[in-house]
């Protein structure tokens, strides 16, 4: 449904939720200022309404997390249901159903789909936590503590993941509580927009990025190589079609686990069930999280059963990785439902047909300002730019706030904080992406200086 206001946005409400919060919660936490933010009450489908009543169109699906829209029905009724037997368990010394089942249907999407036998999985919470326990996987299987990991990445906020690289502001404030083992290398970027065959100047940043590969396998002990497979939070970056081949190549021929992050990128969010897929790339680990549970914190690090069980001891009654929540019983009853509606074929061609028409659409704004579209699938971003064809990071944020005065919430990333960030959930209709394209026409017209 298109937007409906009812205030002024912020509306009152939100305003003096906004005052309340500031007073006791850290001050680093929630970003606030005169525009910003509102206070969400409820949402449906690919509608978000906030404390005074104003309906939204979210094309952020809340970081990612609704692709499948906010609350699906059956996604609902199985908490409900849950909620009802069992909230908190005991995850790693009384397990539920749910858990046994959540890890084979897991293992079914993943390795056992890919051709690899069964997959074996550990639980956690949030996306971090996976990535912590990839990286603790690779350290038992290889005995190299040495991770690669590339610039602009983001995989979350924990001090493993910090470690192994991060964007300097998030890294640089904790850097003396490191330790050191990441070695970061720059992400190649397509350039020839995502047809099959890439350019030479794809190719050539392919061919570089090998020999440094190469370089630093064979100084330091690397045991993993851990990669999006589009840079999501680093600004919807798609790399050279080879990129994935080339780090899989590189991994077998040097025994290092190859560790795809597809936090972001998983469970149909660019146009097959994982974005390795369309490169055919099959990874040694491979990270979930976000939409796994459509709403609850549910996260998994997940390998071929050979490779975790030399990796992992059996356990002597006290786990080395766990955590109190783990294998969450309304999460993993949840995920169930969620990884059904996933499972159905027909989803990921819906999000590469909405992405192809999302794309048309902002295509036909023929401003400069308006800059290329990145990504794949409905993992859109849209650079804008200044008069000079340069990054504009003050019109993005502009655009941030002028789209949620009209009811659309929209974020914005990249390390020069100049692209649009389009996430919508995988049901959004045409209308609602039309009600998109024309906001960010009426914005970028009206900028001084504009001319078409
Ligand atoms: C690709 C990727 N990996 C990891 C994470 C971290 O997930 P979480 O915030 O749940 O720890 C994110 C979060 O945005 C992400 O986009």
């Amino acid at each position: 449904m298109l937007p409906e206001l009812q205030t002024e946005i912020p509306g009152p409400k939100s305003r003096s939720l906004a005052a309340r919060l500031a007073a006791h919660e850290c001050r680093n936490v929630t970003f606030m200022n005169p525009d910003f933010p509102i206070f969400w009450q409820r949402a449906a489908g690919n509608n978000v309404w906030d404390a005074d009543g104003n309906r939204y169109l979210d094309f952020t699906s809340a970081f990612g997390v609704t692709g499948l829209g906010h609350s699906p029905p059956s996604v609902v009724s199985a908490l409900h249901h849950q909620a009802d037997q069992l909230i908190h368990g005991m995850g790693d010394v009384h397990p539920t159903e749910l858990k046994v089942a959540v890890c084979e249907k897991i293992s079914h999407l993943t390795f056992e789909r890919w051709g690899c036998g069964p997959g074996k999985t550990i639980l956690g919470n949030t996306g971090f936590e996976a990535i912590e326990a990839a990286l603790k996987t690779s350290l038992l299987a290889t005995g190299k503590p040495g991770v690669i990991t590339f610039e602009n990445a983001y995989h979350g906020l924990g001090y493993g993941t910090l470690a192994a690289g991060a964007m300097d502001r998030f890294r640089r404030p904790f850097a003396s509580q490191l330790p050191d083992f990441g070695y970061s290398l720059p992400f190649p970027h397509c350039t020839c927009g995502q047809s099959r065959e890439c350019t030479p100047t794809c190719l050539s940043q392919l061919d570089s990025l090998e020999a440094a590969l190469r370089k630093k396998i064979n100084k330091y002990p690397v045991g993993a190589i851990l990669a999006e497979p589009i840079q999501g939070r680093g600004g919807k970056v798609v790399p050279p079609s080879g990129f994935l081949p080339m780090l899989r190549l590189i991994c077998d021929e040097t025994g290092t686990l190859l560790i795809l992050d597809e936090i972001l990128t998983g469970l149909n969010r660019c146009g097959s069930l994982f974005a390795c897929e369309a490169s055919t790339t099959i990874p040694d680990l491979v990270c979930l999280g976000k939409s796994l549970a459509s709403g609850l914190p549910l996260s998994a690090c997940v390998g071929p059963a050979e490779l975790m069980d030399r990796a992992w001891p059996a356990s002597d009654g006290e786990a080395l990785h766990t955590t109190t929540h783990l294998g969450n019983p309304p999460a993993c009853a949840m995920a169930l439902a969620a990884l059904d509606l996933h499972s159905a074929p027909e989803l990921a061609r819906q999000v590469c047909d909405r992405g192809e028409y999302f794309r048309s659409q902002i295509k036909k704004i023929d401003l400069p300002s308006c800059g290329r579209i990145r990504g794949r699938g409905l993992l859109l971003g849209v650079e804008i730019l200044d008069a000079d064809g340069r990054p504009d990071r003050a019109a993005t944020s502009g655009f941030v706030v002028h789209s949620l005065k009209k009811g659309l919430i929209v974020l914005a990333d990249s390390p020069t904080g100049n692209v649009l960030s389009i996430v919508p959930p995988f049901d959004i209709s045409e209308d609602e992406m039309n009600c998109f394209a024309s906001c960010l026409q009426e914005y970028l017209t009206s900028l001084p200086g504009s001319i078409s």
